[in-house]
């Protein structure tokens, strides 16, 4: 079973950015946890701060058959009608992960353009959203 995570602008920045908000952990520590949590998947990680890059490999995760997709779209969640139409387009379920709880934050970060068209969606569980994400995909 394949599964691509996939995170969007700034966070390829963990571990420096404003780490009372997201943890002091890199995004290469993250996907190393991920790795060692479950040995048997096949995880893809790609990082982008593009919106057009993130799109692109949306659509190659459709070509490839990916099983689904874990996807932190960083701030685009709450502007890309881009990724929207993407997600919608495609077949793999996406599941939408934030690491800080994005409902307890500045208003702006209240509406997700992105969650109508994914699967489900999981914020404010800090890098522990991305390991219920894969275990819901791997069900
Ligand atoms: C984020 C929340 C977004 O609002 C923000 O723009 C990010 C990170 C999160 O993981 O909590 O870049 O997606």
């Amino acid at each position: 079973m394949s599964i691509l995570v996939l995170n969007g602008p700034n966070l390829n920045l963990l571990g420096t950015r404003e780490t009372h908000i997201y943890g002091a952990f890199t995004l290469e520590q993250l996907e190393t946890d991920l790795r060692a949590a479950f040995p048997k998947l096949s995880l893809t990680f790609f990082q982008s701060n593009h919106e057009g890059a993130l799109v692109d490999r949306l659509h190659q995760a459709h070509r490839e058959e990916v099983s689904g997709i874990v996807l932190n779209p960083g701030a685009y969640t709450h502007t890309s009608v881009a990724l929207r139409d993407a997600i919608a387009a495609i077949e793999p379920p996406v599941i939408e992960v934030h690491l800080s709880n994005v409902y307890a934050r500045e208003e702006f970060r209240h509406q997700s353009l992105l969650a109508p068209v994914c699967r489900g969606q999981i914020s404010g569980l800090g890098a522990k959203g991305y390991h219920l994400a894969v275990s819901f995909l791997q069900l």
